[in-house]
């Protein structure tokens, strides 16, 4: 059975998923300050196994963003990235009765546009925004 849970996983999960969709791995005492630093966590589970994840970080009142949307291969196209979508951004709207104008950001790898396009994300830039930037 499919389970969405507020809860923040260990390193070594963080990095299971992360590696399963070929993101690689971080050193635990890294991914352990980022998730602590982390305002909200949902895991996905089957029963027991973490097979799904994803975070919103940010001040909680001006800018958030969505990050690190993970579903592992043998779960993916089975409506379970949607749902961890609607679950951040039903906590998102409950960010918004504080400030109603707060602004989520994210950043879709290559290819990926169209499934956050779904969720009313628009890309840049555009006719009133620049370019998304990124300093490595
Ligand atoms: C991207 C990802 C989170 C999608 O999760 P999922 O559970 O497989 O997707 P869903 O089954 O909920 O798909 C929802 C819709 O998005 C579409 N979609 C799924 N994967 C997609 C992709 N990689 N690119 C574009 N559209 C995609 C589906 O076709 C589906 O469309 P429909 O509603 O018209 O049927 C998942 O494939 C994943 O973890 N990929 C590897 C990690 C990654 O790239 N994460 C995103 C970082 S920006």
């Amino acid at each position: 059975m499919i389970k969405y849970i507020e809860h923040t996983p260990s390193a070594d999960e963080f990095n299971y998923l992360t590696n399963s969709v070929g993101w690689g791995c971080r050193k635990n005492s890294i991914v352990e300050e980022a998730l602590r630093n982390t305002l909200y966590s949902l895991c996905v589970f089957d029963d027991n196994k973490l097979i799904g994840y994803g975070r919103i970080i940010g001040d909680k009142t001006i800018f958030l963003y969505i990050q690190d949307i993970m579903v592992i291969p043998p779960y993916q196209n089975k409506h379970i990235g949607t749902k961890i979508m609607e679950n951040l951004l039903s906590k998102i709207e409950i960010y918004k009765k504080i400030n109603p104008n707060i602004r989520t950001y994210l950043g879709a790898s290559k290819g990926k546009e169209s499934f956050y396009n779904k969720f009313g994300f628009i890309s840049r830039p555009n006719e009133d925004l620049g370019p998304g930037m990124v300093l490595y």
